[in-house]
């Protein structure tokens, strides 16, 4: 037992004599600080709720409220309420009744001195094992969210080396991850979306293609068009990628969104799930405007890029079509910020 910690009683007696006594008893007691007292369940009820009471002595016979009536509004108010019953040998039923609706402990009358020192050590020993163990809990759960936000963190770095090794195999593609993230931040900036959000835009936004890792080198490096079998492979990379960040992301629903989603089309002809208009998630639709914009703007192994002009006059004729109409106003808008967009300050 911890004997500089003390506490406060509460001894609920409709006779006086009985509370004079174990209040005598609590005050030699070197963990007791404080003692109230109440000559029924009423006024015990009251001051338990108005006062910082760590446990309750109650006899269990009383007016107005018996013990058992006290014990069930106790532990209704504080499920977690420390409470020892006082009871004649002969109302031992009551005594059960009382253990049974949340008492902890029980003394019979008449009881020595040693009898109730003994009672009030087991209730303090008692509450001070539950309080070290949910101590002990909450620190294991502190570390194990800090060792899952580590994990996080390199499983995220892991995956963005991934994205960044397979855009690195063809120079037509490289650095088309980090621009889709500067895009999108730039864009959603631009529509006032907080920090937070922004931070999980960059993210899905470098994560984006990371299912492409999954099709293989003669359809990606193609330098030719794909057949339409070759591009049913290309269209699995969505789901390929939200299985690979799954384990990493699953609470990161905005950046889930933007791998699973980002080739989903206004107009619901995109893939892989036909979404459209508003069904896509909000996030998916910013990102593709900033996938589409990069890829017109990149040279490709297939065709050369075009001028951002150009590419902001194909998104005006694709709005509402492949593009969030307003998210596609307001991209024409900002195209000069968002074009400059580093995205370095968030994370
Ligand atoms: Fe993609």
């Amino acid at each position: 037992m911890d004997k500089s910690k003390k506490y406060s009683f509460l001894v609920v007696d409709d006779e006086f004599p009985i509370i004079k006594i174990i209040s005598d008893i609590l005050t030699i007691h070197h963990s007791v600080e404080r003692i109230h007292t109440a000559p029924n369940g009423v006024e015990g009820l009251e001051i338990y709720k108005n006062n910082p009471i760590d446990f309750v002595i109650t006899d269990i016979l009383m007016p107005q409220m018996s013990g058992i009536d006290l014990i069930k509004k106790l532990i209704e108010y504080n499920p977690d309420a420390q409470i020892i019953v006082v009871s004649a040998f002969s109302d031992i039923d009551l005594v059960r009744d009382a253990m049974r609706n949340g008492a902890y402990d029980y003394i019979l009358k008449p009881f020595s001195i040693e009898d109730m020192m003994t009672a009030i050590n087991r209730i303090i020993e008692r509450r001070e094992f539950v309080e070290e163990r949910k101590h002990y809990i909450k620190k294991l759960e502190a570390k194990v969210a800090e060792t899952t936000i580590d994990l996080r963190g390199k499983y995220l770095s892991t995956l963005s080396t991934l994205v960044f090794a397979l855009e690195a195999r063809d120079r037509y593609t490289h650095d088309h991850s980090q621009n889709v993230s500067r895009f999108s931040i730039g864009l959603g900036k631009a529509i006032g979306l907080p920090a937070s959000e922004l931070s999980l835009v960059k993210e899905g936004g470098i994560l984006h293609d990371i299912g492409k890792i999954g099709v293989p080198d003669s359809i990606l490096l193609k330098p030719a068009g794909l057949t339409d079998d070759e591009y049913e492979v290309i269209k699995q990379h969505p789901t390929i990628g939200k299985n690979i960040v799954f384990p990493a992301l699953k609470e990161h629903q905005i950046s889930m969104d933007v791998v699973y989603c980002h080739h989903e089309r206004f107009d619901g002809r995109g893939y892989p799930d036909g979404l459209k208009g508003e069904k896509i998630p909000f996030h998916a639709r910013i990102a593709a405007i900033a996938d589409a914009f990069d890829a017109m703007t990149s040279k490709r192994i297939y065709r050369s890029n075009r001028s951002v002009d150009e590419a902001v006059e194909e998104i005006k004729n694709c709005r509402g079509a492949h593009f969030d109409p307003e998210l596609a106003d307001q991209f024409i808008r900002n195209i000069d910020r968002i074009y400059q967009e580093k995205g370095d300050e968030i994370f």
